[in-house]
């Protein structure tokens, strides 16, 4: 059984718990166009049988361990074109919340929205929006959270309990992190689009240094300078400026 999420100003209004489902996201997709739920609403599971990663990739979980969640939002304030500012303002709520166990200075945002303690991965979001004429019309902000889960297949993944050494009660710790993401989300209401967006860029991983990324042209040596205003990545290869879009960059290292 789940507590309410009663702190939180307009998120977690409205819970749904799941023991076990395919997707989080899936469910709420279903749910939200047989019926009109209001913004806030939550869905999260102790464990997903088909977890969706971002690129078509499969999000695994220990079962019972993480934050595997989705929160519906309705962002009509915003323009299409500047729906990449849904995932800077929620790979910056994650930050916020994770300043409370772990230093600041580990902890970074890999482009487009991973958020990364001394370069492993604890958080991956994915957004999933639907349009309705020139505007967004429903959000889909799913966050697979690795809290308490203690090992990994991948090298590359760490989670709050490894890092810390320390145990967290999970909707506590949701409860909080909803706190967080409003936070963040009434700045982007209120149309704090450059305070995002240079907080974005302090912490955006590699931001500034050399390292090693594949195109479709194949590896190179190049340096991340930011994002443009679609939010593509900008990097500068042999002395010229290239924006990439999410499938036609990899990074190497
Ligand atoms: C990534 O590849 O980094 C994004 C991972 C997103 C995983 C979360 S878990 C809750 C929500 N439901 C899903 O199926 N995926 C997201």
């Amino acid at each position: 059984m789940h507590k309410i999420f009663a702190k939180p100003l307009f998120l977690g209004k409205k819970v749904i718990f799941l023991t076990d489902c395919h997707s989080t996201n899936d469910e709420m997709s279903s749910m939200v166009k047989k019926e009109d739920f209001s913004e806030g609403l939550i869905i999260y599971t102790d464990h997903q049988k088909s977890g969706k990663g971002q690129r078509g990739n499969v999000w695994f979980d220990e079962a019972g361990k993480n934050v595997l969640m989705s929160v519906l939002i309705k962002p009509t304030y915003l323009a299409i074109s500047d729906q990449h500012l849904l995932n800077i303002v929620i790979g910056l709520s994650i930050i916020r919340c994770l300043t409370k166990h772990v230093e600041e200075k580990r902890i970074k945002l890999k482009w487009p929205n991973d958020v990364l303690i001394d370069n492993k991965k604890i958080c991956g979001i994915l957004v999933e929006n639907s349009i309705q004429g020139n505007k967004l019309d429903n959000s889909i902000i799913g966050i697979g959270f690795n809290l308490n889960q203690k090992a990994f297949n991948l090298p590359s993944a760490t989670s709050l309990v490894i890092e810390t050494g320390l145990e967290f009660e999970r909707d506590e710790f949701i409860e909080k992190l909803l706190i967080d993401l409003e936070y963040f989300l009434l700045k982007l209401k209120n149309g704090q689009k450059s305070l995002l967006l240079q907080l974005y860029h302090e912490k955006l991983y590699l931001k500034g240094e050399v390292s090693t990324y594949r195109d479709k042209e194949g590896e190179f040596s190049g340096v991340i300078l930011g994002i443009d205003n679609t939010g593509k990545l900008i990097v500068s290869k042999e002395g010229n400026f290239h924006n990439y879009d999410i499938k036609e960059i990899s990074f190497l290292s």
